[in-house]
């Protein structure tokens, strides 16, 4: 089996920088720390409020990382701004204002229309597309149509549930028909040390892009040894 990669995103080291405005901690350095640490690629969100990441850190995390992974909202401005930063690949999510982090997936049926020649442009661009989805066939179905080449899963209910196994089911039989569809595999979002590896396991689960809780736990270990955890755990 593969061993499966690890995205780091360093989206809550941004936030803490802005709380003060001050330049610290250095968003570069921390991402090299990561990187350090093992992880594969360094996963960065340009949200419409530029609430963390800015336009800056974007071209600068492009110059540090092999493999960038550029989420964005589904908008013509981010489009422009991906075209021009070339990362590796573009994971396109939902976004609102009012939200504290991305609340559930892209909602591919209804967006279809004005998706499709977004995921058209990146494509011809030579960025690969991810759309970060839940673990719904129809969504997954209507994702293929799109061009794109992968889709990321939210893991975000499954990371919440009282009884994660009914979740895990669903993620599982996602997967799979992702597989028979040709659609490649992410999963992210809310894994930590503890409900991380049953999602590793899923053998089409190329890469998982984890944030808050490595950035959590470097405030105790710093985010070299943090990011070492997860990827001992990864490869476990
Ligand atoms: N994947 C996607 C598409 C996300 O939007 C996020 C949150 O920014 C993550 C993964 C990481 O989630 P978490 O910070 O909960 O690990």
């Amino acid at each position: 089996m593969e061993k499966v990669r690890l995205g780091v995103n360093v989206d809550h080291i941004a936030t803490l920088r802005e709380a003060r405005k001050e330049g610290i901690p250095d968003l570069m350095a921390a991402a090299k720390e990561a990187l350090s640490g093992g992880a594969d690629g360094i996963v960065c969100h340009l949200r419409e409020d530029r609430r963390h990441i800015q336009d800056a850190d974007v071209y600068a995390l492009r110059k540090l990382a092999k493999r960038l992974d550029f989420e964005m909202a589904a908008t013509d401005e981010m489009v422009e701004i991906a075209t021009n930063i070339k990362p590796e690949m573009v994971t396109i999510v939902p976004e609102k204002r009012e939200e504290l982090t991305t609340e559930g997936g892209l909602d591919v049926v209804t967006i279809f229309e004005d998706l499709k020649p977004k995921v058209a442009k990146l494509n011809a661009a030579g960025i690969l597309v991810s759309l970060f989805i839940e673990p719904d066939p129809v969504v997954i179905r209507k994702s293929k149509e799109t061009g794109a080449a992968y889709i990321e899963i939210h893991t975000g209910r499954y990371a919440i549930a009282k009884d994660p196994k009914p979740v895990l089911d669903k993620i599982i039989k996602a997967c799979n028909l992702a597989e028979e569809l040709g659609l490649r595999v992410n999963a992210g979002h809310g894994l930590d040390y503890q409900n991380t590896r049953a999602i590793a396991e899923i053998p089409q689960v190329e890469e998982l892009n984890i944030g808050f809780s490595i950035i959590a736990r470097s405030v105790f270990v710093g985010i070299k040894q943090a990011v070492k955890e997860m990827v001992d755990l990864l490869n476990a």
